[in-house]
């Protein structure tokens, strides 16, 4: 794939062209999302396809949301969301406005699982979380938190192992092979798009979750991206990261310490 710098050519020429930028993700993982792309697409090579992404500019946000990887499920991991339970909410429930930050939130399923918690912790009325990703797509479906009623028993196996005790069905309604969950979640709930890559801030959290995502970068773009988290974060704040993230080696590692046994670190006071 790398013959002639191809990738290089690609993801800069599709920068400059359509303004998402893909310079700093992981080369790995973006040639192998390439690769799946040039097969399904059936073109022969990049350059191919980048002609095909000009002439029918309609393609590019199929393009977008087939070279990030969108998948998600509610309370996954479920020992991160028991640790958030049992480190984090007593924290966060100690703020008259609490503002939750969920950075790559893909269809949302993330975010209305933190919004369960703050819920069942009698939290919610006085929360705020905000859900952002790059891809307009996703974030338009979560905004609706409409999820196929086929994926809800994994969604309430990882809630019960997350020590939800309350059970899931009393945050959704199920109708003609979906669910919606309760508008009261959505209420306190705030979507739009948000490029980890180029944009800045736009407030300051006390918990700030962004899992599987660095993981498609690159060390550069993780730090600053590290860096972007520890501006936003409130003092003694918690940022929450997926399994194979850490920010270990990173510029901001000794801004912060780690808590518990889940990738789960807090802003050093
Ligand atoms: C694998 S999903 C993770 C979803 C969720 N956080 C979880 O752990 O289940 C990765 C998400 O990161 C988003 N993403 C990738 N690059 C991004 C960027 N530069 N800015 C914001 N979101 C990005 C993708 O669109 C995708 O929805």
């Amino acid at each position: 794939m790398e013959e002639g710098g191809q990738v290089e050519w690609f993801v800069h020429r599709f920068f400059e062209r359509f303004g998402f930028d893909f310079r700093d993700y992981s080369r790995g993982s973006l040639e192998r999302r390439l690769l799946r792309i040039l097969s399904i697409w059936k073109s022969p090579d990049l350059r191919d396809l980048y002609h095909r992404l000009q002439s029918d500019p309609s393609l590019v946000s199929v393009f977008v949301q087939q070279i990030t990887v969108p998948f998600t499920t509610m309370f996954r991991d479920p020992g991160f969301f028991f640790e958030l339970r049992r480190t984090v909410l007593p924290y966060l429930s100690t703020f008259p406005t609490i503002r939750v930050w969920i950075a790559g939130c893909a269809t949302g399923e993330e975010a209305y699982a933190l919004a369960i918690l703050l819920k069942e912790c009698g939290l919610l009325e006085r929360s705020l979380v905000y859900a952002t990703d790059l891809n307009p797509h996703v974030v338009e479906r979560a905004s609706k938190g409409i999820f196929p009623v086929e994926n809800v028993r994994d969604f309430v196996e990882n809630y019960v192992q997350s020590g939800g005790t309350e059970g899931l069905s009393a945050h959704y309604m199920a109708n003609h092979g979906f669910v919606q969950f309760d508008s009261v979640l959505r209420s306190r709930m705030v979507f739009s798009t948000h490029n980890l890559v180029s944009d800045s801030s736009f407030n300051s959290f006390q918990l700030i979750l962004c899992r599987n995502v660095l993981i498609y970068f690159n060390r550069s773009l993780q730090n600053r991206v590290l860096d972007l988290f520890y501006e936003s974060l409130e003092n003694a704040g918690y940022l929450g990261l997926g399994p194979r993230e850490t920010i270990v080696f990173s510029t901001v590692s000794d801004r912060f310490q780690r808590v518990g046994p889940e990738k789960l670190w807090q802003k050093c006071k």
